[in-house]
């Protein structure tokens, strides 16, 4: 079990959350379910902000909405006072249609289609990040048509490589995301800075990687990135005011793992940053962070109905639940591990190793490997952890199976904030 945020076992031996009981929760709107602890996600972002006011004089910190988008987070990430980053028309209309405030808004991703930037101009939000020259081009062009003025940071690859899995390790030279230091780079700070009715440089963004642990990767980036920047001073005069330092906080997904805290990950960061300016005699940035997964991955849980058991005698035995790989790409795309318990029976000890296998057809469906349950029945209800981050935005409807239902829950109520799809749902769209 996670210990994370409200998550308890109660009087009856079930798994709580924001003060529901998970039985109670499953009867009333069934499974599978996403069950999202509202107090943490609302701890987590204070925690980030105050931790920012704490290490650094001047700092903001922006909810990366990949992890965890629907129109009820973007209003908890308002009413915490921190700003959304997105990455697609999609996450930018989900965050206006929530009354997110469009200055607040930045604008992520390496392939922004004009339509995309267009809405982007439109609404008037905050910053883009632009990811090449390509796009900056097309940026200058729209900026013209529109008579209006863009303010942008523009991406780079520092160069290092965090220790994490392949697939979301963005920091390093041999990456879609950004341009190359330095020659590139400078060619978009050129470019930027030729187009000064159009375009506003306000600074540099980076983000090495996610579920990362170690503080040395993003110190090293720190320093590169401030080299960067007084490069830029040097060759061109100008002084950009914003750092922007991406996400990439690790969080708990086994016992085992030892993320450092928030507080810790934050103040090594404003530290850095602030030795780096120094060492670069630059004045100290704006600082800029973008955490996903820390303020919404242990916030979550996945509730499952245990269905087939089949044992292979001598090998495994299969535990199959009512969700998979649709609602939790993760296993799947990354070997990612989990946590379980059996949410009806969360008093019990575990007793055997057991396979946890999805409902979808593929062999790789398996959403746990080696997860040490009590004795198993059909009909007992699984609950996994830290599902709060990158599930519910990863869902899809493969086998026609219908996204699960998500609920806030918080001092013993629950609201659904995305209703369960339903069958004709899935046919809405066919023609
Ligand atoms: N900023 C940028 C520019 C990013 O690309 C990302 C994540 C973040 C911030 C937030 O990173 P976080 O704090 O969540 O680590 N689907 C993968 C993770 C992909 C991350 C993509 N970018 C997973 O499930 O592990």
């Amino acid at each position: 079990m996670i210990q994370a945020g409200t998550i308890q076992v109660n009087g009856r031996g079930h798994l709580e959350i924001g003060g529901c009981d998970t039985v109670d929760l499953v009867e009333r709107y069934g499974t599978p379910l996403y069950v999202m602890d509202e107090e943490l996600l609302r701890k987590n972002c204070r925690r980030f902000r105050n931790a920012m006011r704490q290490s650094y004089s001047r700092g903001q910190v922006i909810f990366a909405g990949k992890a965890f988008l629907v129109q009820a987070m973007a209003r908890l990430v308002a009413e915490e006072g921190l700003g959304l980053d997105v990455v697609s028309g999609g996450e930018l209309y989900t965050a206006l249609k929530a009354g997110f405030p469009a200055e607040q808004i930045y604008f992520h991703g390496n392939n922004k289609s004009c339509t995309e930037l267009e809405e982007a101009i439109d609404a008037g939000m905050g910053r883009i990040i632009v990811d090449s020259i390509m796009e900056l081009e097309d940026i200058i062009a729209l900026a013209k048509e529109k008579g209006k003025k863009v303010s942008v940071l523009l991406r780079l690859k520092p160069g290092v490589e965090a220790h994490t899995h392949e697939y979301i390790q963005t920091g390093q030279e041999d990456s879609k995301f950004g341009f190359a230091l330095e020659d590139e780079a400078l060619e978009g700070v050129r470019l930027t800075l030729s187009a000064p009715d159009q375009l506003e440089l306000a600074g540099f963004h980076c983000h090495i990687g996610s579920q990362i642990f170690q503080v040395d990767p993003f110190r090293l980036a720190a320093q590169t990135m401030l080299q960067f920047m007084a490069l830029v001073r040097e060759k061109t005069g100008f002084v950009v005011s914003q750092l922007n330092m991406g996400g990439g906080l690790g969080i708990r997904y086994r016992n085992s793992d030892e993320p450092p805290s928030i507080e810790t990950f934050v103040s090594n960061l404003a530290t850095a940053v602030t030795n780096a300016a120094k060492e670069n005699d630059f004045p100290p940035p704006e600082l800029l962070l973008e955490p996903g997964r820390s303020i919404c991955g242990e916030a979550g849980i996945t509730l499952y109905r245990v269905g087939v058991i089949k044992d292979i005698p001598g090998i495994r035995r299969y535990v199959s639940v009512d969700g998979g790989m649709m609602d939790n790409i993760r296993p799947a795309l990354y070997g990612a591990d989990y946590e379980a318990v059996l949410a009806n029976k969360a008093d019990r000890e575990g007793e055997k190793h057991v396979t946890v296998a999805g409902k979808a057809c593929e062999s790789g469906d398996i959403i746990i490997n080696e997860a040490f349950l009590p004795a198993v029945e059909k009909g007992d209800l699984l609950a996994v952890f830290s599902t709060g981050a990158y599930c519910y935005s990863m869902a899809s409807n493969y086998n026609r199976n219908p996204r699960p239902a998500v609920l806030f829950v918080r001092g013993g109520k629950a609201r659904i904030v995305v209703r369960r799809e339903s069958y004709e749902n899935l046919v809405a769209l066919d023609r």
